[in-house]
């Protein structure tokens, strides 16, 4: 018998899509696989090649729990440069991927009887780990754009309100949070004391000239109150290697140490040297890399709408969320017509807690997602 701890979650349904489609194209099937949360770029090789170093160098044995001193130093500097955030290496915790760091918080901050509220649609892990906390997961809608708005999440806050969490750029929708509901966020979070959780690791995929703005910059009470997340598996093509980090405030940033020293321990000794190299070496490569998503996105989103599929240019991430309510298929349905029929992987839009909806990953080469396409295009005609 397992424990009602895990009974009580779902396994990822992103993954479950993934590893299908995987499956099907290993057994000899022509699969378009929209459904990866991952960029399909190859890992710098300045960064390979730090690693391949580490390994000669021996540095291959535990480290301390929380992460090696230079990569936190590196994390402050990033913090400082790009976020306009002032932390320091003590509030800083490396851990084995963002969704290991969101974990560690959730573990360290919630207890039964807490509420998080989370906006729809969010990631889909959040809500689950959420529950293996013993808290409940507040389920917030958006605006008509799934941009998050603070009058929404105010309407959701009780006496036991304990997390807000946040994703901007968000998965799946794309959406971006508007500054100035940021700042709204910000003065509700530090008047009734209730912490944030800022998922940043799409920061860097943000188009049309949009700059991501952390809520942690705006001023010390509300940095206080906020947890900010990150990863270097979107930026740096990392998702294998499995770095990611938070900062918090001295106090929680030590809990999460604690939690992470008495179940994983450290983050791996040789993605901890890749991923410092990642930080300190050469960025340039990102803006050819961005600019590269801008276009895939245009194809993506002129071919969705031209299949009778509305959807508006997302703003960061690399997902298009379009409506399928025309198709009258809900979205798991919609989903298992097109891998099944027309060889299409995408993610239903409940396995994000928002049905009428899917999501389709456009970290795809270009011949790709216009084959995908055409094939969501025979599929819609199929169905008239
Ligand atoms: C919004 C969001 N946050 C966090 C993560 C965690 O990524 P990782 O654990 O690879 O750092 C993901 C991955 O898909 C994500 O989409």
């Amino acid at each position: 018998m397992v424990s009602a701890r895990v009974s009580k979650i779902e396994p990822s349904k992103t993954v479950a899509i993934d590893t299908l489609a995987k499956q099907l194209k290993k057994e000899g099937k022509d699969i378009v696989n929209l459904s990866a949360g991952e960029p399909d770029f190859p890992t710098p090789d300045n960064v390979k090649e730090a690693a391949i170093k580490a390994i000669r160098e021996n540095f291959t044995k535990y480290t301390a729990p929380s992460g090696i001193i230079e990569l936190k130093e590196a994390i402050v500097n990033k913090f400082k440069k790009e976020n306009n955030v002032g932390y320091s290496t003590e509030n800083v915790i490396v851990s084995c991927g963002g969704k290991h760091s969101f974990y560690n918080i959730v573990m360290s901050l919630l207890q039964k009887g807490d509420e998080a509220i989370i906006p729809k649609p969010y990631w889909v892990s959040y809500s689950d780990m959420v529950k293996l906390s013993d808290a409940a997961p507040i389920l917030c809608s958006t605006d008509e754009n799934f941009r998050i708005e603070a009058d929404l999440i105010k309407e959701k806050i009780t006496k036991n309100t304990k997390l807000i969490v946040i994703n901007s750029p968000n998965n799946p929708s794309g959406s971006v949070i508007e500054e100035k509901e940021l700042r709204k966020i910000a003065d509700i979070a530090v008047e009734k004391n209730i912490h944030v959780l800022s998922d940043e690791v799409y920061e860097h995929f943000i188009y049309s000239g949009k700059k991501h703005v952390s809520i942690a910059s705006f001023n010390e009470d509300i940095k206080k109150m906020t947890i900010t997340l990150n990863s270097l598996s979107k930026t740096y093509s990392m998702t294998g290697w499995r770095i990611g980090y938070c900062a918090a405030e001295k106090d929680l940033a030590k809990a999460v140490e604690k939690m992470q020293s008495q179940s994983t321990g450290n983050p791996t000794s040789i993605a901890q040297k890749a991923a410092l190299e990642a930080l300190n070496g050469p960025q340039d490569f990102l803006k050819e890399r961005i600019s590269e998503f801008e276009k895939r996105r245009s194809l993506m989103v002129k071919m969705l709408n031209g299949a009778g599929l509305k959807c508006d240019l997302p703003e960061g991430a690399f997902y298009c969320f379009p409506g399928i309510e025309s198709t009258k298929l809900n979205s798991e349905q919609f989903c298992q017509k097109l891998l099944k029929e027309h060889l299409v992987a995408a993610v239903p839009g409940i396995a994000f807690g928002t049905e009428g909806h899917v999501r389709f990953s456009y970290a795809a080469s270009m011949p790709d997602i216009k084959k995908g396409m055409e094939r969501v295009k025979k599929l819609i005609e199929s169905l008239s």
